[in-house]
């Protein structure tokens, strides 16, 4: 192995600590029936579950809270355009009247966010039928994953700024282009033809086209951590132990 350079480090204290984690497009229900859309990037998995970060007054918390379900459909690196065009919107009406000392509210408000109550309308996004819950799925991205809520945490609780939630969800149901599937395998991803887009300090990204390297963690068999995510449908086709 060569030697990795290292590099005089200094200290600093970044406002914010978005290092790179792919955009997701949340739909859940309003309140009177119709579709809302929020692109968010704090967002991890673990399991059949995810953790979303979200501000507590997004349309979104306050329509997953109510419904307890939602759509986490996964932008490719070639949806930058609809992932802009929702930028600096929100589904609340509540933002244009919010005051000062309001939080996150108020933030959006001072920086110029828009009220838009018709996100599918915005972007040019396409709704598809869910399966197993109300909220549409978009069809342009290459995944979307069905999900219900299951747990609420208030984050921050510690401190004077609060309003920011994580939002456990569990995923019931998985929809994938063709075009990202690992060929020979009912039930897994090609990671060489899955380009998510990135959000890294606020700007886009898209990944390498080529892995940097081999990995040793992807020595371990996919179908280990099946344990811990959802069974297989009966009527879908077995993976083959490898
Ligand atoms: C690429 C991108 C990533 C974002 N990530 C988050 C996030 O992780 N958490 C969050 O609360 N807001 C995030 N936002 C801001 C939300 O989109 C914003 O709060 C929006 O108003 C939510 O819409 P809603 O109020 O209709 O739910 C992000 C915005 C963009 C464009």
């Amino acid at each position: 192995m060569a030697p990795i350079p290292i590099e005089a480090s200094q200290t600093i204290s970044p406002p914010i600590f978005y290092w790179g984690t792919p955009v997701v497009l949340i739909t859940t229900e309003n309140e009177d029936g119709t579709s809302n859309i929020a692109p968010m990037s704090s967002a991890w998995w673990l399991g059949n579950r995810c953790m979303l970060g979200l501000g507590a007054v997004s349309q979104t918390t306050i329509n997953l809270i109510r419904t307890k379900q939602c759509v986490l459909n996964l932008a490719s690196d070639n949806m930058a355009g609809a992932v802009n065009a929702l930028a600096k919107t929100t589904g609340s009406k509540e933002m244009l009247t919010a005051a000062k000392g309001t939080g996150y509210l108020y933030f959006k408000r001072m920086n110029g966010y828009k009220y838009v109550p018709d996100k599918f309308g915005r972007s040019g996004l396409t709704p598809a039928d869910s399966d197993l819950i109300r909220p549409p799925r978009i069809a342009e991205c290459p995944a979307q994953m069905e999900a219900v809520l299951k747990g609420v945490y208030e984050m921050m609780q510690d401190a004077e700024m609060k309003g920011f939630i994580a939002l456990e969800v569990q995923v019931l149901r998985t929809h994938v282009h063709e075009n990202i599937r690992m060929a020979g395998h009912a039930n897994r991803i090609d990671p060489d033809k899955w380009h998510p887009l990135i959000m890294s300090f606020q700007e886009l990204y898209g990944l390498g086209r080529k892995k940097t390297s081999e990995s040793i963690l992807a020595e371990i068999n996919e179908e280990g951590y099946r344990p811990f995510s959802n069974p297989v449908d009966d009527e879908a086709t077995t993976e083959e132990e490898e």
